[in-house]
């Protein structure tokens, strides 16, 4: 589903900014070149907050120990492995949404929440 995040002029370019969508602690970039890139705000090396990187054209330095990360597919860059989480995002009249699917929510729900919080969700 294709949620609203906010204005475009929230979001200052090459300035990370944290999202909550659907249970999902998510890092929102505006890349120089205008596009927006949004990852999971957590580095696959050992979760450091991707929102508090350097970007760099379309990638994010992490924070903790300096993996590359590519914004646009997720991937670690060489010599370092791994894969974090992409969402697509589009730009509309100014403002920017994120794609996101409902079940993505009860995926997440169910492998971090405990079992009595379950009961009291809506
Ligand atoms: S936690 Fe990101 S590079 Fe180590």
């Amino acid at each position: 589903m294709k949620l609203e995040i906010m204005q475009l002029e929230q979001l200052p370019v090459h300035t990370g900014r944290v999202i909550q969508v659907f249970g999902h602690e998510i890092a929102l970039f505006r890349l120089g070149n205008g596009k927006i890139r949004a990852v999971e705000n957590r580095c696959p090396h050992k979760g450091g907050p991707l929102a508090e990187g350097i970007v760099s054209g379309d990638y994010v330095f992490c924070p903790l120990h300096d993996w590359k990360i590519c914004l646009a597919d997720g991937n670690v860059q060489s010599p370092d492995t791994g894969c974090v989480k992409t969402f697509q995002t589009e730009i509309e009249e100014n403002r920017i949404y994120i794609m996101i699917e409902p079940q993505e929510q009860g995926e997440r729900r169910e492998s971090l929440v405990p079992e009595q919080g379950l009961v009291n969700q809506k």
